[in-house]
């Protein structure tokens, strides 16, 4: 080996570079990230073959003041934090003070900039292994531009792990996207080889946004995301959320932002995924852009130089909270309930939820929708919003209570010229018809036809009854005739033993038999026979990582919707229309009523609108 010596300054942030600057994506991230912290609220995003050739953005931001342009490009230094107290609150994406220096390592850039308090601007560029910055004049109207230049051209290493021009500007696309859904309030604009590929004019309004959604996520999913609001204490989430029965085969509608910062994190992803069981096909995956807003001092962002990743002071109530709010939400999306429901008092500022309903600039909202935009009566007291009070008056007589949508109400109306005060009274899936070779239901509503699939729909009543009953009556435990022992890590076994209470409501008696061991001594009685002891397994490991667990219950669900699908009405079976509409009453009264057991859904709309596209009627 030969002596110890210090690295050069280029070298230096070569290495850093290795961590931070991994494709022009990356590149992209960290100069977009730094234009949002300068305040900017427009930003040009020029890319040239893939952001491998050149990368320049143009901000309206602070600007850098001529003296710190050198400060700028050099390592450790920014202007975000100045104390560690700093870092454990930290507003803004940046406060590493890497990102430039290791980006100018590793290509050519120039950083321009103005204050517009020091002439026309200045131009900054740094060089050689001490990466000196060289200064001059420059034109430049009030902000920032950063030009990268032939990424990793001095670290042929790096440069052969870049993918095709394509592949790299997808990265690019990505990152913008992401960016986008998460400052709403700025403009983004992005050029590829001198060709307009996005365009995000600043969204204010829930409609401008979810234009913005609709844009990054395409129409369908607007089509039919939920939008809600949600707060507890200082916790707040809100944002969209895709039916269930709009997932998809690859996780790659999710975003999720925590106080403006898109990350992935188990726990979120844990309590996500909770929420959606029970609803989604197998194998499938929800879609959703979820805002998360808590105390910067309860998050730490340093976790990561990326800083893809976060972590929460208090996982397991982010778990708890995520958890409860979305599963609430989902289990709401079915029929006959209200579009955008306000979970809790809206901000001040805040655009009231449900206040969309319809087109929205040829995005057209509610059509397929498994959410009705009606104010369940029960269910949902009404918050004194103006935006839900005028969707009200759409669907409501003066005079009369929401109470009148008829829930549980059998008899049959005649649908015929709705109107008037006939308006409210038709409930969300309408009236039945007929029925269709003994599988389909067929029914008229305020849109036009209802088609539902009768055995879904009743397999799923079902299934929620019997879960409503069996939770009524608690996990019942079956004790076993020669107790079992279970061989586990200490770990676990003191995990065991502090959560005996908890195994106890969940049917199973347990009991510490030795450091690395712990006796079986009841089972729940609907799983006894089972083998019971992988799922204890992995009620320790749901323990020690989110100190909750469902697995038992949604065990137990398993069971239910096995039974509830063998005592639903099978297809083939002749209903009557007093029984048709018993069954649409009933749906519209059941929580998940939009999918079956299995995640598929129990019913479509077909409105007027559609079915006259279909026989081009009033063209
Ligand atoms: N677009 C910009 N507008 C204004 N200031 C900027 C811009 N980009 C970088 N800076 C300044 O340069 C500093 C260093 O940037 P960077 O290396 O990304 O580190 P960090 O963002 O972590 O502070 C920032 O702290 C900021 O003061
Ligand atoms: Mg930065």
């Amino acid at each position: 080996m030969s002596r110890i010596h210090l690295l050069s300054p280029r070298l230096a942030n070569q290495i850093a570079a290795g961590e931070v600057v991994e494709r022009p994506a990356s590149v992209v991230k960290e100069l977009l990230e730094n234009s949002l912290d300068a305040g900017a609220d427009t930003v040009d995003i020029d890319i040239e073959q893939g952001g491998i050739k050149r990368v320049r953005i143009r901000d309206n931001g602070c600007g850098i003041e001529k003296d710190d342009l050198p400060l700028a490009i050099s390592r450790h230094a920014t202007s975000k934090i100045l104390a560690l107290e700093d870092l454990e609150a930290v507003g803004t994406l940046g406060f590493r003070g890497e990102a430039l220096a290791s980006v100018a390592s590793v290509s050519r850039l120039s950083l321009s900039s103005n204050t517009q308090r020091e002439g026309a601007g200045w131009l900054a560029r740094c060089e050689g292994r001490d990466m000196k910055v060289g200064i001059e004049p420059t034109a430049h109207p009030q902000g920032t531009s950063v030009e990268v230049r032939d990424l990793f051209f001095n670290t042929p290493a790096r440069r052969k792990f870049l993918r095709t021009e394509k592949t790299e500007y997808s990265r690019i696309d990505d990152v913008v996207k992401k960016l986008a859904l998460s400052h709403f309030d700025v403009a983004f604009n992005l050029r590829h080889n001198n060709k307009p590929s996005h365009r995000f004019p600043a969204a204010t309004t829930q409609l401008e946004q979810e234009r913005r959604v609709a844009a990054v996520c395409g129409p369908a999913f607007m089509e039919q995301a939920r939008f809600f609001n949600t707060e507890v204490g200082d916790l707040r989430l809100w944002g969209w959320l895709g039916a269930p029965t709009f997932s998809r085969s690859q996780a790659d509608l999710q975003f999720f932002f925590v106080n403006g910062r898109s990350i992935r994190d188990k726990v979120v992803s844990h309590a996500v995924r909770q929420a959606y069981q029970d609803v989604l096909y197998h194998g499938r995956h929800p879609a959703y852009v979820l805002y998360l807003e808590l105390p910067a001092t309860d998050v730490d962002v340093n976790v990561h130089p990326t800083k893809h990743e976060v972590r929460f002071r208090e996982s397991r109530t982010v778990h708890g909270f995520l958890y409860g709010s979305l599963s609430r939400i989902v289990a709401e999306m079915g029929p006959g309930r209200e579009d955008g429901e306000q979970l809790s008092e809206p901000l001040a500022d805040e655009p009231v939820a449900g206040s969309v309903v319809g087109g929205i600039g040829g995005i057209t909202r509610g059509q397929k929708s498994h959410a009705f935009p009606y104010q369940h009566p029960v269910a949902f007291p009404v918050r004194d919003s103006g935006a839900v009070r005028e969707q009200m008056a759409v669907y409501q007589i003066p005079g009369q209570d929401g109470g009148a949508m008829a829930a549980g109400n059998n008899s049959l109306h005649s649908v015929e010229g709705i109107g008037g005060a006939e308006q409210a009274e038709i409930p969300p899936l309408g009236y039945a018809l007929s029925q269709l070779r003994g599988i389909f239901i067929l029914a008229e509503n305020r849109e036009g036809l209802v088609l539902v699939d009768m055995h879904a729909a009743h397999e799923r009543i079902t299934y929620e009854k019997m879960k409503t009953a069996y939770e009524g009556v608690g996990v019942a435990a079956q004790p076993l005739l020669v107790p079992e022992a279970l061989a586990v890590s200490e770990k676990e076994a003191d995990c065991g033993e502090a959560h005996l209470a908890l195994f106890e409501t969940l049917g199973i008696t347990l009991q510490r038999a030795g450091l690395e061991s712990l006796m079986v001594r009841a089972v729940p009685a609907l799983l006894r026979g089972g083998d019971v002891e992988p799922l204890i397994r992995d009620v320790l490991a749901d323990l020690l990582t989110h100190g909750t667990t469902r697995r038992i219950e949604e065990h137990i669900n398993d069971i239910l919707s096995t039974m509830a699908c063998h005592g639903s009405v099978r297809a083939g079976r002749q209903l009557t229309l007093t029984e048709m509409n018993a069954l649409l009453r009933e749906m519209e009264a059941t929580e998940r009523s939009g999918q079956c057991n299995h995640g598929r859904p129990t019913w479509t709309q077909l409105s007027m609108t559609e079915l006259d596209a279909l026989f081009m009627r009033g063209r």
